[in-house]
């Protein structure tokens, strides 16, 4: 087993267009003021689910989890970055809003999840075509893409805990121990993930493949810490949590069948494994408990529940497109190829 420095902070990525830029360079160079001042940067030229504007996002974001090496900590409260961090979140919702598009009078959280837990017996995306035909290194080229989530695995969803009450926040903990190793460092799913990466002869720091993977990779982070880090969204961060629980346990299962086929390390095999067993029961207490029991609370969110569970929806089927549009191509699907 390797070991998962708590305090290791990843390096500050390369700036990939004008707004990362204005970010990254501030933040490398600049000691954060005490008084208001805006930072400023251009976004009406930025496409804001373009890699340059999820990245300045992605590190405005990481302020408030590991932060990065040689950054000066005062600045994840500086009120001139969060005045532009919000920009670019305003921007970044709206286009979420726009591809999520209208949704039907009709949908309620009961027939969205409900919806999730049918899959297709002929679905597409890169789990059926790692499990059926990918190749090793397209596997490892996953891993590098889904660790810039799986290494803080738990941690956007955590922002809910203080925003749910009663049965809900029982229930969501609940989840939440198991995501954090039931008391148990060596199998917080965090540390799982980087035994998978070490095991893969990828490198299991803390963000090491930030520069690497393309903006449809950040975009699932960053809704996360999105409907997280905001109270008025936790109704999205409920429903986006919903929908990552409900489909992990068949999408984790596909990806055992692979690794077993592709004859993989244990330790690759062992994070999957560990998903199709505690997510199954995981669904079950999300639809069951968390869900109802928040509706009952505050039913006025069962609109910002469904909400959440589309956009989940909509960047995931982003990445997938990414990565089998590139695989078909065959190429990379990252930025930077593996070695
Ligand atoms: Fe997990
Ligand atoms: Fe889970």
């Amino acid at each position: 087993m390797t070991t998962l420095p708590i305090a290791a902070q990843p390096k500050l990525p390369d700036a990939r267009g004008p707004v990362s830029a204005a970010v990254i360079e501030l933040l490398a160079h600049c000691a954060p003021h005490t008084h208001l001042e805006p930072v400023e940067a251009r976004l009406h030229d930025s496409d804001p689910l373009g890699l340059d504007l999820q990245l300045a996002l992605y590190v405005c974001y990481e302020l408030h989890y590991r932060d990065f090496a040689g950054v000066d900590p005062a600045w994840e409260w500086n009120a001139g970055l969060l005045h532009l961090r919000s920009r670019m979140e305003h921007a970044f919702l709206a286009a979420i809003r726009r591809e999520v598009g209208t949704i039907e009078a009709d949908a309620t959280p009961a027939t969205e999840m409900d919806r999730l837990s049918t899959e297709p017996a002929d679905g597409t995306g890169p789990s059926y075509h790692l499990r059926d035909h990918g190749t090793w290194q397209q596997m490892r080229e996953y891993f590098a893409h889904r660790s810039v989530y799986h290494l803080k695995e738990g941690d956007p969803h955590a922002w809910l805990i203080p925003r749910l009450g009663g049965q809900a926040k029982a229930s969501f903990v609940a989840v939440e121990y198991d995501e954090f190793g039931a008391g148990s460092g060596s199998q917080v799913h965090q540390q799982l993930f980087a035994d998978l990466m070490a095991a893969a002869e990828l490198d299991s720091g803390y963000l090491a493949y930030l520069g690497a993977v393309p903006a449809e990779a950040l975009i699932a982070v960053n809704l996360m810490s999105l409907f997280g880090l905001h109270r008025r969204l936790r109704g999205a961060a409920v429903g986006h949590f919903a929908a990552t629980e409900i489909t992990s346990s068949p999408g984790s299962q596909r990806l055992v069948a692979a690794l077993q086929r592709m004859q993989a390390p244990e330790a690759c095999i062992k994070f999957y494994r560990e998903h199709v067993e505690a997510d199954a029961v995981h669904e079950q207490v999300v639809r069951t408990e968390v869900i109802n029991s928040l509706l009952c609370s505050e039913p006025t969110l069962a609109d910002d529940v469904v909400f959440g569970i589309r956009a989940w929806e909509v960047v995931e089927d982003r990445l997938a497109y990414w990565m089998m549009k590139c695989w078909t191509c065959g190429r990379s699907s990252l930025l930077r190829p593996l070695d």
